[in-house]
């Protein structure tokens, strides 16, 4: 069997994305298995080089995963054109800048979200990938969630009949960093000025399960908060939080559907999951989480009446089924990897395009927008150029 490598320069691989999900669960994962299959039966394998600011830092990560190949100077390592594919999981302020000099470079581009921190940015850098004929893709990943899997397979199967509505909750504490307690999410975060925010983290995310699941977003009412006004950061220094910590937004999609996502970084969980999505038609119900998903049809859907003098007597859980494991899903990071992969080795489709991924900063703007003029905002198609 032939097996031909294909080099990928990942830029900030030492932070909590790039080294948990596209460095371990991901790019190593996919060289320890031998590389990626091609259509044709023949392999590729994955040569990274890991690119950071601290020699010690990203020699050490090379080593410990295996990686023969590591650098502290990025001019160099985008200058190599034996390396085909420019990786980058650092900070979103950078990421337009750092994209512009690989795709000029002649490298095709893979990302993490959000493309940029701003719609111009985003679009400016689409056109250059798109521009310059190269490969271009983003991260998507909570599409390929075994939960959002199965809410997918349930609507493709008809399942809910006419979609009505979809309701999701997202969010968990995150700690403030004093009391003894560090927080368990960056710093920057919680600043605007370093690219924080639960808007644009999360929004992004929102566009693409919306578009790909329930309908196209076509407007959008967003209320954002900043709960916790003053946080402390990784080396106990107290900061003031000058970013959005939560969000709550409604969207009206094509086809009728509306949907309601509360975001916050200041709430308790008591539900399944980190993010539960519950989605209401004519036919059925059913509510999904990061892994599992419970359904209920129509003829299974108990029958209340609203007595407030009468402790309640039906237990709601109990009628749900859960969708069984059968789609067998993998890592989504390293799936979507593997797909973009076969994108550059042998031209297979790949959708999630930085286009995709300026949909999402898109709609962030749109909600930024309504929060600030206490206003719905209507969201023009990005799919023609020129059409915004
Ligand atoms: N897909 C998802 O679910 C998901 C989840 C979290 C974060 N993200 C995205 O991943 C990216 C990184 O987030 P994270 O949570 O891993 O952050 P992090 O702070 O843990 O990591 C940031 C990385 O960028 C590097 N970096 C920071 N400043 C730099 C600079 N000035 N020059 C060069 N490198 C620099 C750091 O060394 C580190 O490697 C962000 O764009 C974020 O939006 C995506």
């Amino acid at each position: 069997m032939s097996q031909r490598t294909l080099g990928i320069i990942m830029n900030g691989v030492t932070g909590r994305m790039g080294t948990n999900q596209h460095l371990i669960r991901s790019v190593a994962a996919i060289r320890a298995a031998g590389g990626v299959a091609l259509s044709d039966g023949s392999r590729v394998q994955l040569d990274p080089i890991l690119v950071g600011r601290n020699a010690e830092k990203i020699e050490a990560l090379a080593k410990a995963h295996g990686i023969a190949r590591w650098t502290t100077d990025l001019d160099a390592a985008i200058a190599n054109p034996a390396d085909e594919i420019f990786f980058d999981a650092a900070t979103t302020q950078l990421r337009p800048t750092l994209l512009e000099r690989a795709i000029d470079a002649g490298k095709h581009v893979y990302c993490e979200k959000p493309i940029a921190t701003n719609l111009a940015e985003a679009l400016k850098i689409c056109r250059q990938a798109e521009g310059r004929g190269i490969k271009n893709g983003v991260v998507q990943d909570k599409l390929f969630l075994p939960g959002l899997q199965k809410l997918k397979l349930l609507r493709d199967s008809g399942f809910f009949g006419r979609m009505l509505a979809v309701r999701g909750e997202f969010g968990y504490w995150v700690f403030e960093g004093d009391w003894g307690q560090p927080a368990q999410r960056p710093s920057w975060n919680y600043r605007s000025e370093d690219g924080g925010g639960i808007i644009l983290d999360m929004v992004c995310h929102w566009r693409y399960v919306l578009d790909n699941l329930f309908g196209a977003v076509r407007s959008v009412s967003c209320l954002g908060a900043t709960h916790i006004p003053e946080r402390v950061d990784e080396a106990g220094k107290p900061y003031a939080a000058t970013a959005d910590d939560a969000a709550y937004a409604t969207f009206q999609l094509e086809g009728g559907v509306i949907a309601h996502i509360n975001m916050s970084w200041a709430t308790r969980v008591h539900r399944d999951d980190l993010v539960t999505f519950q989605v209401d038609g004519t036919h059925g119900s059913a509510v999904a989480g990061l892994t599992d998903c419970v359904m209920q049809p129509r003829v299974g859907t108990p029958r209340p009446v609203w007595n407030p003098d009468q402790r309640q007597t039906i237990d709601f859980y109990e009628s749900w089924q859960q969708v069984p494991d059968n789609l067998g899903t993998e890592n989504g990071f390293k799936t979507q990897w593997e797909m973009f992969i076969r994108h550059v080795a042998e031209d297979a489709p790949y959708k999630f395009t930085l286009r995709e991924g300026a949909k999402g900063v898109q709609l962030v703007e749109c909600a930024l927008q309504s929060w600030r003029e206490r206003r719905w905002i209507d969201v023009p198609s990005l799919d023609l150029e020129g059409s915004q």
